[in-house]
């Protein structure tokens, strides 16, 4: 894979202030793009830039960091991971080989990594770095939050979803008891370091999953962003609507903006988990799609069927703009916007309609969306508005769940 050469990292005070997302900057340095944010009375920084991993050594405090790291990433990019260890000065630190993917993200894994945290007496002032894809964060973030009851953390994310989603605004998470996520913590990454170049061996089935968050958050909170992933929809399906999902999709790097979409997308993420850093508020948003999203992927695991988080809350934000557009709450031409998008990036915007008894169970099981008055779902106004306390029906789901008649 070929990379730039490390060049002079910036001088301070020479990013230029860009346009505000509520109160966030994205501020540009030459090939670079920048934002900070303050979670929860600390301070997190999002680098995004073909060198942005080898400033890392810009946050490491006192002693060597431990890299807890995704195996397939640590095989893929052998000679990055070298490199970026030879340019952190407090010395090269230990790595640890995290089972790909999902199955990094369970307790035995945790306490694997606790005892490898003993054997090198990390200390209380020492730093996890975390690097792979968004279960590989979870888990380092975990680590990083647990060991000696917090260490500093700096995330390195290798996927197109983990650049745009998981590893911004401080959430971690493990799966146990059968159950995604029911535990975990909120501890902010110090730094995120984001380097598209990670993205050239990125299968073509996780760069849809990461486009489906994309998606949602530019409809949730970008309007313009919006408008430039459908103007050029043509383009993304010349590279992501066909062909073998777990294969990388060559050229697709060079073809379109994937940095400032990137950073685009993380601003709006940045913004919201900024002024809601708890999800009281205005982060709930960024649950659209995600009510039946979730419904749809622990039915799919019950199945034995193959449908990931992305294609999931794509067919969640499929059909909440179409229920929205049909009561005449949302208009119908963002709601046709919306699956037009959707379907160029080859994700799914229907579901084969199934007994409303078990969508029902499953959406009790949704903790994330309910209060005591009962289940809200995240429903679109218009695009960059979302109604927070939406309703929706078991009718309307099961109407708009499959192929609009
Ligand atoms: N903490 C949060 O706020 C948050 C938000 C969204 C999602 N998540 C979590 O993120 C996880 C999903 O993350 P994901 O979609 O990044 O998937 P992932 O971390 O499971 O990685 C997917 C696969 O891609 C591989 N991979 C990673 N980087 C690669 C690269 N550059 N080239 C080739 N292969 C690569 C991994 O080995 C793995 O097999 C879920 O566990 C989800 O719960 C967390
Ligand atoms: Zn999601």
């Amino acid at each position: 894979m070929e990379r730039p050469r490390r060049g002079k990292s910036s001088p301070p005070g020479q990013w230029k202030q860009g346009k505000p997302y509520g109160g966030i900057r994205l501020k540009r340095h030459s090939d670079s793009q920048l934002i900070d944010m303050e979670l929860d009375g600390r301070k997190s920084r999002l680098v995004l830039g073909p060198l942005a991993c080898l400033e890392l050594h810009k946050y490491v405090r006192h002693s060597a960091p431990v890299y807890l790291v995704d195996k397939t990433v640590a095989e893929l990019h052998a000679p990055w991971l070298d490199n970026i260890q030879a340019e952190c000065p407090r010395g090269g630190g230990s790595v640890y080989h995290l089972p790909a993917g999902e199955k990094c993200k369970s307790m035995a894994v945790l306490d694997e990594v606790f005892h490898w945290l003993a054997e090198r007496a990390l200390p209380r002032d020492g730093t996890i770095v975390g690097m792979g894809g968004g279960a590989a964060l979870d888990l380092a973030g975990m680590a990083a939050a647990t060991w000696r009851r917090g260490v500093d953390y700096v995330a390195l994310p290798t996927t197109l979803l983990a650049m745009v989603d998981a590893s911004l605004g401080g959430k971690t998470g493990l799966n146990t008891a059968g159950l995604k996520n029911p535990v975990g913590c909120f501890h902010p990454a110090l730094a995120i370091l984001a380097d598209c170049g990670f993205l050239a061996t990125l299968p073509r089935r996780r760069w849809r999953e990461g486009m489906a968050e994309m998606i949602k958050t530019a409809a949730l909170g970008d309007v313009h962003l919006f408008d430039e992933l459908h103007s050029t929809r043509d383009r993304l399906g010349q590279y992501l609507r066909n062909g073998p999902a777990d294969e990388p999709v060559p050229g697709i790097l060079g073809a379109l903006p994937w940095q400032d979409w990137i950073a685009r997308t993380a601003a709006v993420k940045a913004s919201l988990v900024t002024r809601d850093f708890r999800e009281k508020g205005p982060r709930k948003a960024l649950n659209l799609g995600h009510t039946l999203g979730h419904v749809l992927e622990a039915r799919a695991m019950e199945q034995g069927e193959d449908l990931g988080h992305g294609q999931a809350v794509a067919i969640g934000m499929a059909v909440v703009f179409r229920i929205a557009a049909e009561r005449g709450t949302c208009p119908l031409a963002s709601a046709v916007q919306v699956l037009e998008i959707l379907d160029a990036c080859g994700l799914p915007t229907t579901y084969p309609v199934f007994a409303p008894e078990e969508i029902e169970r499953l959406l009790a099981g949704d903790k994330k969306g309910s209060t005591r008055a009962g289940l809200r779902w995240i429903l679109p106004v218009r695009i960059g508005k979302m109604d927070l306390n939406g309703r929706v029906s078991t009718e309307e789901i099961l109407r708009w769940l499959d192929e609009p008649r």
